[in-house]
């Protein structure tokens, strides 16, 4: 349970809120390359930590991100033409590149207007099918990420991009809670359900003997990224058990392990109450597709998705199958792992109120969290780099979901993470 102060502290992420000010040191992603598909595509208007940005491709191919109102009279560059070399305003013409640089103003003939002004552009990276940019001081720009789906060939990563109306910190404490999985996923996991059920699985490579214990022990350890967490269950074989480790990095993000791919999300928050979660899949192993990852996410409907929007509300019960529930055949009403969260996060209201909340121990990697979230705000806030700013290279951050002996621990198979991302506190 938190205070509502502490509450709205986690949650706040504007400008000028503790929490906002601690996001800012990080770079983000603000865009899928696939928004901006080629050199002359409509501009972008994005939001990110409560401002909104106008993030744009030249015709060079180069992204820009700058801030959303022109410098002149504050129409919106949104709507401006991507003309050689930079975009222009619709109002009075004035033409900018990438860097923010004033290449023309057709209003105003005296060129010295152009040389003292400059628009707020930010900097940008593209890599592997996302957009990053940074927003906080110029000064404290750190190091831009590198991670391990970096490193696959292209044809094995897809990713995508899912706008939901929550809190960021909703959807990322679904995503570090490992006990529901066995559980809201039961159709997707859960031998034990299906079995009883009759239900037929909706992906057989999920479901796992392991998903039947309900109530996983977490051991949880921190490191120089944020912090880990291994889930162990009683396996199928009675001499062994099943430890899950997933890797909790500041300030949004996690890496979930599946069979024979891992997903790295990243829960970005757009504003206090939307955040657009970008989701990364990559294989070591095999080629993966788009179209199937989003039909095991369930997200093929455009009554549940639709532009990079969960739709799904209220309005229409979220699209709830009652029916199938009745019947055995469904346990949540839902189809896929993606739409059955973010239906979750959802349905707690744009920001949930942690004042009213009862935690068990399988929370407790909630708890670390949110204690993480807060030690990088105190850092920020005494003058530290704030946890895992410096980590340039997280290409060794990964997770793994086996089978051990009931006698041997988890450990020598997260050495990885204590070689390279030591915890520093
Ligand atoms: S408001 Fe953009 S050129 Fe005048
Ligand atoms: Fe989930």
């Amino acid at each position: 349970m938190l205070s509502k102060e502490q509450n709205e502290l986690l949650t706040r992420v504007g400008k000028g809120t503790p929490m906002g000010e601690t996001m800012r040191r990080y770079w983000h992603p603000i865009a899928t390359s696939d928004e901006l598909p080629h050199p002359d595509c409509d501009p972008l208007r994005a939001k990110l930590l409560g401002e909104t940005f106008v993030v744009f491709r030249d015709t060079e191919g180069k992204v820009g991100v700058m801030d959303e109102l022109c410098l002149h009279r504050g129409a919106s560059m949104a709507l401006g033409r991507v003309e050689d070399g930079g975009i222009r305003c619709l109002y009075h013409g004035w033409k900018f590149d990438v860097t923010g640089k004033l290449m023309e103003t057709p209003n105003h003939a005296d060129p010295r207007v152009r040389e003292r002004l400059r628009a707020k552009a930010y900097p940008v990276r593209e890599q592997s099918g996302l957009i990053w940019t940074y927003i906080g001081p110029k000064e404290h720009e750190p190091p831009f990420r590198h991670f391990a789906y970096d490193k696959v060939p292209e044809s094995n990563r897809v990713l995508f991009k899912l706008v939901v109306k929550a809190n960021y910190l909703q959807m990322w404490e679904g995503g570090t809670d490992s006990s529901h999985v066995g559980i809201l996923h039961s159709n997707v996991t859960r031998p034990g359900w299906l079995a009883d059920s009759g239900a037929a699985p909706e992906i057989n490579d999920m479901v796992s003997a392991a998903w039947d214990d309900t109530s996983p022990q977490l051991e949880i350890e921190n490191t120089g990224f944020g912090f880990h967490y291994v889930g162990m269950r009683a396996a199928a074989n009675p001499e062994q058990r099943n430890i899950r480790l997933v890797p909790l990095f500041m300030p949004t993000g996690r890496i979930i392990e599946f069979p024979d791919f891992y997903t790295t999300v990243f829960d970005t928050p757009l504003d206090d109450e939307t955040t657009a979660s970008y989701l990364v899949d990559a294989s070591d192993v095999r080629q993966l597709d788009l179209n199937e990852r989003l039909k095991r996410s369930g997200l093929v409907e455009e009554r549940f998705y639709k532009n990079t929007e969960f739709v799904a509300n209220w309005d229409t019960r979220f699209n709830q199958d009652r029916e199938s529930m009745r019947e055995k055949r469904s346990w949540s009403g839902f189809h896929g792992i993606t739409q059955e969260d973010a239906v979750i996060s959802t349905s707690m209201g744009p920001i949930y109120d942690r004042s009213t909340e009862h935690l068990v121990a399988a929370d407790a990697a909630i708890v670390r969290l949110r204690q993480r979230l807060f030690d990088s705000v105190q850092r920020f806030q005494d003058g530290l780099p704030p946890i895992g700013v410096e980590l340039g290279d997280l290409t060794h951050m990964r997770g793994f979901d086996l089978d051990i002996g009931k006698q041997e621990t988890w450990r020598p198979h997260a050495a990885h993470h204590v070689e390279h991302y030591p915890a520093k506190d």
